[in-house]
């Protein structure tokens, strides 16, 4: 993909359904009693994955115009693979996925591409083990692809190292399978879809999030049955973000970013814009299934640096690729502190964002934790090496827009990861 830079960016754009949530939706469904009706499911390659792996577990599940119904089976109703389950790209399907077989009466194998494989492991590993699972690391790398046999599972309080949806999660969905009441810690509340959805499915689970710290609690008690819900999924934030980001760096740009989710363990993306000195109200702002929404209104803004740090980081991490373009145009330094977690997503982000921002231009430092980025120097053209992975696909494909001459944006074809149709999106703005 070849892209150049525009002005006068105006219109509307609806972004697809939020991947966590959709993902979350299938997972939930399959194991439910009863019918799941899922609208506005993002059709992306990772939630793809996600519903190939169910299928393979004997859940059948209809793709249809303008919903993915999910026929769920039960908390005891999953089958035996008759195949590997290709987890693919997505992170999230195998560590959710992971949780839900280690309570199962079968063996399964979970593998899936060479980013995938080389992304750790142990961070459910440890946990799953600790609670009597039987998983392992096939090649013994803390790496997919892992051997998950059947085992008794009790429930344990596990004090989580990092902030962490995927860890959470697969911890509270093992707990459904344990005996007795499983608890997880985190050092910073993350993105708390899994809560939300698992109380509206029926499940017996509570959240704290404490009061004189930044920790966060949930426990879960197995439950008889979870039942199926009608669930409209809202916008993701973190394709949002693009728009977000466009808005606010093209001159002479206007853009209303319509349903997009809130959900203030995903917002922070908000609050660094506001602190950078974007113009952005949230208009029609309400609450669907437990998630709150609005519409979003971005216009060109004069930015600058800011410092993004602490718990702030687990409700922007997969913007920081975003946030870094921004700050190479805002006026003064933007320091990124406390993120070491973006080492470990689909490409190590703080070599990819530095090296790709370096080539355009950008006075960048990478640092163990972060990166800092001192703003206000143009962007040139460049060619950018997303390395597949799609968040620094569809990052630097803004970025392409406020640069000089002419930036190739390798591999574009990885926006399918999240975000299909990314491209024609904002070719309607022109
Ligand atoms: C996700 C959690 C985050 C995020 C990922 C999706 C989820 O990962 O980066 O894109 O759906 O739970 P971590 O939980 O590992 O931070």
């Amino acid at each position: 993909m070849e892209l150049a830079a525009v002005t006068g960016l105006k219109g509307k754009v609806t972004v697809p359904g939020d991947k966590s949530i959709s993902h979350r939706c299938i997972m939930f469904g399959a194991i439910a009693k009863g019918t799941t009706v899922v609208h506005n499911f993002l059709q992306g390659a990772d939630c793809r994955a996600t519903i190939h792996c169910f299928r393979n577990l004997g859940i059948e599940i209809e793709d249809r115009e303008d919903s993915v119904i999910v026929h769920g089976k039960g908390l005891h109703g999953l089958q035996a693979p008759t195949q590997l389950l290709d987890v693919g790209n997505s992170g999230t399907t195998t560590r959710l996925i992971a949780g839900i077989l280690a309570g199962q009466p079968f063996d399964s194998k979970l593998s899936g591409d060479d980013s995938l494989n080389s992304r750790p492991m142990k961070r459910i590993i440890e946990p799953l083990t600790e609670m009597g699972a039987d998983i392992t690391s096939i090649l013994h790398n803390g790496c997919a692809p892992l051997y998950i046999t059947p085992a008794t599972l009790r429930g344990i309080h596990y004090d989580s190292p990092v902030a962490s949806a995927q860890v959470k999660s697969c911890i509270l969905l093992a707990g459904l399978y344990a005996d007795g009441e499983t608890t997880v810690t985190e050092p910073a509340l993350s993105r708390n879809h899994t809560e939300l959805m698992l109380r509206e499915f029926g499940a017996d689970i509570r959240f704290t999030h404490a009061l004189d710290s930044t920790k966060a609690t949930a426990s879960i008690r197995p439950c008889e049955e979870l039942y199926g819900q009608n669930i409209t999924v809202p916008g993701d934030i973190s394709s949002a973000a693009y728009f977000i980001a466009a808005g606010l760096l093209v001159p002479d740009s206007e853009i209303l970013v319509q349903n997009v989710g809130i959900n203030p363990t995903r917002a922070g993306l908000l609050k660094v814009c506001e602190d950078m000195g974007g113009d952005i109200t949230l208009l029609n702002e309400q609450t669907e299934g437990g998630e709150p929404i609005a519409d979003v209104l971005v216009r060109t803004s004069k930015l600058h640096g800011t410092t993004i740090q602490d718990d702030l980081i687990p409700t922007l991490i997969d913007e920081i690729p975003m946030i870094a373009v921004m700050a190479s145009q805002a006026e003064g330094t933007t320091i990124i502190k406390d993120a070491a977690e973006l080492k470990v997503k689909e490409t190590d982000r703080i070599e990819t964002v530095t090296d790709n921002l370096k080539a355009m231009g950008c006075d960048i430092t990478p640092t163990e934790d972060g990166m800092i980025i001192r703003g206000g120097s143009p962007l040139h053209g460049a060619t950018i090496h997303t390395l597949l992975d799609h968040r620094i696909a569809m990052a630097f494909s803004i970025a392409a827009l406020i640069a000089d001459g002419t930036t190739k944006i390798l591999d574009s074809q990885c926006v399918d990861v999240s975000y299909p149709n990314f491209y024609d999106t904002f070719e309607n703005l022109l």
